[in-house]
């Protein structure tokens, strides 16, 4: 399916290439800690650059909408299951040691009720004894309307100018995402609209908490973004197993994200 990440999927590693995914992937292993080699699913994997790095400790799995990322992904990490589906309603059968929505991708399940659905999906994909990790986007508190963003890709053979003034319309942020690219074939313009919901924290805890299930906020993340870590509570088979485990590495309580701004 095309959608945000259609047309612009041949682009995005260039334009998040200063992102250190190799690093991200360690600081989240560190946090969701578990024994030995599990299984572990990315929800709005995008072109599988965190599964990359991920994979050489769980046997992973990705989900995302865009045909076109995840064909992106199918080059990069061959061999790996890859779903195309929709993080608002799926379900794959199986449930995983670990499940991830990273890279604040939550906030394109657009309304609170959306983002209480992707939730829901993801915890029915989590092991008892398991976690589920999500990176979050802005709250309605720090999300800075009418400020002024731009990125750029500057290579021989292909520039690109992005740029967007950010806005909010009702509890959605609003990115109309202007690109110029210039390849030697030519110079186009493409205009691509990007309405993520905004989230208190408190709506995101609500979401996340559930009979049986805990739920820590880590402020700084994987990328200073913050983290949510909900645990699912073991299996009663399970209490002797997994109680010598470790507490949430670096996990720390609190009001939740305070992060200025207003850009992807
Ligand atoms: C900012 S990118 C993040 C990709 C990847 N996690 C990363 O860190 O590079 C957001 C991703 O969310 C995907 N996405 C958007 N809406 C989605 C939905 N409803 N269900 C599943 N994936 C979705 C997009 O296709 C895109 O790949």
């Amino acid at each position: 399916m095309t959608g945000e990440y259609g047309v612009l999927a041949a682009y995005y590693d260039k334009l998040y290439a200063w992102k250190d995914y190799a690093a991200e992937a360690g600081r989240l292993i560190e946090i969701v800690g578990g024994d030995g080699r599990g299984t572990l699913l990315d929800v709005a994997c995008g072109t599988g650059r965190h599964l990359e790095h991920l994979r050489e400790r769980f046997d992973v799995e990705g989900l995302d909408l865009s045909s076109e990322q995840l064909a992106i992904a199918r080059q990069r990490i061959p061999g790996v299951p890859l779903h195309e589906a929709d993080m608002r309603h799926f379900s794959l059968g199986r449930t995983f040691d670990v499940v991830t929505c990273l890279f604040s991708s939550i906030g394109y399940a657009k309304t609170l009720r959306e983002m209480q659905d992707a939730i829901e999906c993801m915890r029915a994909h989590v092991k008892p004894g398991g976690a589920l990790a999500i990176e979050p986007w802005f709250t309605p508190d720090a999300w800075q309307s009418r400020t002024v963003h731009a990125v750029f890709v500057d290579e021989p053979e292909l520039k690109i100018a992005r740029v967007n003034t950010s806005f909010a319309v009702g509890r959605a942020s609003i990115l109309d995402l202007h690109y110029l690219i210039g390849t030697p074939d030519g110079t186009e313009h493409l205009l691509e609209r990007h309405e993520m919901g905004l989230y208190t924290t408190a709506e995101m805890q609500a979401a996340l908490r559930a009979p049986g299930w805990t739920v820590a906020y880590d402020e700084e993340g994987l990328s200073g973004r913050g983290l949510y870590v909900a645990r699912r509570g073991p299996s009663r088979r399970s209490v002797a197993s997994t109680a010598r485990r470790r507490p949430l590495a670096g996990s720390r309580q609190s009001e939740g994200p305070k992060r200025p701004g207003g850009t992807r």
